[in-house]
């Protein structure tokens, strides 16, 4: 485990041969794993950071509940046989007097951006430091955070980073929640609950296939489902999987998203038309 930024570097500058890398904030789960299994398929160097990154919260979430557990996570990245964990501290990322941030315009703003103002800020700026210890070929992400995906694809190409970003498939529980941290905030009768993001993504497939495409139509059908089911909506999006941009009607390739407060915790979820 290495703990230094210049320590991984010279590392990573060092390597011969391809580097994955897998950005985490720890306390994995399958998804995160399946980040590590890809890369391990496709490169001859696996690196996974964890770092609890504190300028992707908002003031209103709390950090310091975020769930965390090293001693599991290493245990897990190993038995994967990944070749180095990096694991700085905050000090390490964040030195006094670190000033400079990284954001990516608009497509930042929509979505997740309007509830969460910082959060993209936060992300990108940890990730393109990230990126340039490494210097990985490739970098795996989880669909489930769709608009990070797309918007650090942006940000690589824009900043010229020649790493290539790559998108992998939403793991989900055997009931159909997409794994993330955050499920371990649910009680057990919000767990059930929880269901309804799926359950409203499977119905807006199902509807489009019965040729409904009215954006308004489907966003109404799936608000009722997951209202029904004690969510409450932060936002229902059709949106185009390039550019996020809002689509009134629905199209073959086109993704919708949904974010959904549950009990106290928010959720998201997307799915593929
Ligand atoms: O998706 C996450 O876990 C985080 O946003 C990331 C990409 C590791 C940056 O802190």
């Amino acid at each position: 485990m290495i703990n230094s930024v210049s320590e991984m570097q010279k590392i990573c500058s060092g390597i011969k041969g391809t580097i994955g890398f897998v950005p985490t904030m720890g306390y994995l789960h399958e998804g995160h794993l399946s980040l590590v299994r890809a890369a391990r398929k496709q490169c001859s160097n696996v690196v996974v950071s964890i770092f609890v990154n504190p300028y992707q919260f908002s003031p209103n979430e709390d950090l310091a509940l975020y769930p965390r557990n090293i001693d599991r996570d290493v245990k897990l990245l190993t038995e994967l046989e990944v070749d180095f964990i990096f694991f700085p501290t905050e000090q390490e990322m964040y030195p006094e007097g670190y000033k400079t941030w990284v954001t990516v315009d608009k497509i930042t703003q929509i979505l997740c951006g309007r509830s969460r103002p910082t959060h993209f800020r936060g992300v990108i700026t940890i990730v393109t430091k990230l990126m340039n210890i490494v210097d990985p070929d490739y970098m795996f992400m989880g669909e489930k955070d769709f608009q990070q995906l797309v918007v650090l694809q942006q940000m690589a190409k824009d900043l010229n980073f020649r790493t290539k970003i790559i998108g992998c498939p939403i793991v989900r529980e055997e009931d159909g929640l997409a794994m993330s941290s955050r499920n371990k905030y649910l009680s057990p009768s919000a767990r059930k609950d929880a269901l309804c993001l799926h359950n409203s993504l499977l119905l807006s497939k199902k509807l489009f296939k019965q040729e409904i495409i009215s954006s308004n139509k489907i966003i109404a059908e799936m608000s009722n489902l997951i209202e029904n089911n004690n969510g409450i909506v932060d936002y229902i999006e059709v949106v185009d999987s390039q550019t996020l941009k809002h689509l009134a009607e629905l199209r073959t390739g086109c993704r919708i998203l949904v974010a959904v407060i549950i009990e106290n915790t928010r959720l998201i979820d997307n799915m593929e038309m």
